[in-house]
């Protein structure tokens, strides 16, 4: 079986797992975990910020990063299909008492005339006011999209102009790195801060990150704790991170190509696959992925007429060929 439905399906390789088993580990709630250290300093420097916290996913990654920037009864502007407003379940209105609205972006982009627009700036007890705006790069439900620097910059400027923060759920900011070649410097300048995400397409079995100022990171470190992630000897987790930096961020190019030849089997055009997620639009999405299953190739339907294709690190070349054969026939 060959299994497209997510890149976080990845299994640890032989070599992760004996990084992780070498691994020197300590009780993190107490801060003395040596290899989370190691990664949450690496990673922060990354990006350019002064501190990171490991978390168990990137959905508390984003939790504690959104609600680092918004408080009880303000809102945070998004992309209509972002992760945080349709795949979170409600957590950030739940936990942090937030309200989202959203724009409509082609392809999950940003939009900033309509986030002008929208903007609600602080009016007493009248109207919402806006804290953050949030963006998703890559974007997953729009195809593992790329943002364009110049249209985060552009964001950046904006939100420094009328006094918004900027949060940027970067749980694949590693293909948007390697599809475009922007820094990760240059993503982390746009954001206040940052969630990024080891367990998708780099291939570790668990491990999110909160990247931001050391006073934002200090905070989030007592909600990890509150909402029952704080983990002790994570240094077992974090090397598989460390190891998944150092030995499978290049390789996600060859993740972007496998997802354009699987695009062409399926008539999707290449040019619009800007990572390692084809979306590709059938009329009978479950009938699709029912057949393609007896067929030997897994397959997600996102809606009734969305199918939903993801390249990682365990579908080799061979296997995206045999399954581009496949879906071709189908
Ligand atoms: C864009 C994006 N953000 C955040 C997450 C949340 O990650 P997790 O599943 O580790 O909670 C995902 C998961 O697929 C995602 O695609």
């Amino acid at each position: 079986m060959i299994d497209l439905r997510s890149d976080t399906l990845t299994t640890p390789t032989a070599a992760m797992r004996s990084a992780m088993a070498d691994a020197e580990v300590g009780d993190d709630v107490y801060g003395e975990d040596p290899t989370t250290k190691a990664l949450e300093e690496r990673v922060a420097a990354m990006f350019g910020h002064e501190a990171a916290l490991f978390t168990p996913t990137g959905s508390l990654a984003n939790v504690l990063a959104v609600r680092s920037l918004v408080r009880v009864g303000q809102e945070v502007l998004c992309e209509s299909s972002a992760h945080i407003a349709r795949a979170e379940l409600g957590a950030h209105g739940a936990i942090t008492g937030l309200t989202m609205r959203t724009w409509t972006g082609h392809r999950g982009q940003i939009d900033l005339a309509a986030i002008t627009e929208m903007y609600a700036p602080d009016m007493g007890p009248f109207l919402v006011p806006t804290a953050a705006v949030s963006v998703e790069n890559t974007h997953n439900f729009a195809g593992g999209a790329v943002l364009p620097l110049a249209d985060l910059q552009g964001l950046r400027t904006w939100a420094d102009e009328v006094g918004v923060a900027v949060h940027l759920d970067g749980a694949r900011i590693w293909n948007a790195h390697v599809a475009t070649g922007t820094s990760f410097r240059d993503y982390g300048a746009v954001a206040d801060v940052l969630a990024v995400c080891l367990s998708k397409g780099l291939g570790a079995p668990v491990g999110s990150l909160m990247v931001g100022s050391a006073d934002a990171i200090a905070d989030a470190r007592v909600w990890r704790k509150r909402l029952g992630g704080g983990m002790r000897q994570t240094g077992i987790l974090a090397a598989a991170g460390l190891h998944a930096l150092d030995r499978h961020l290049e390789r996600l190019a060859e993740d972007h190509d496998h997802a354009k030849l699987l695009a062409e089997a399926c008539g999707v055009d290449p040019a619009g696959v800007d990572t390692n997620i084809v979306v590709v639009p059938r009329p009978d999405a479950a009938e699709f992925v029912a057949a393609a299953a007896d067929a030997g190739v897994r397959t997600a339907a996102l809606g009734p007429r969305v199918v939903r294709l993801v390249t990682h690190l365990d579908v080799s070349k061979a296997d995206a060929d045999e399954a581009a054969a496949i879906l071709s026939r189908l």
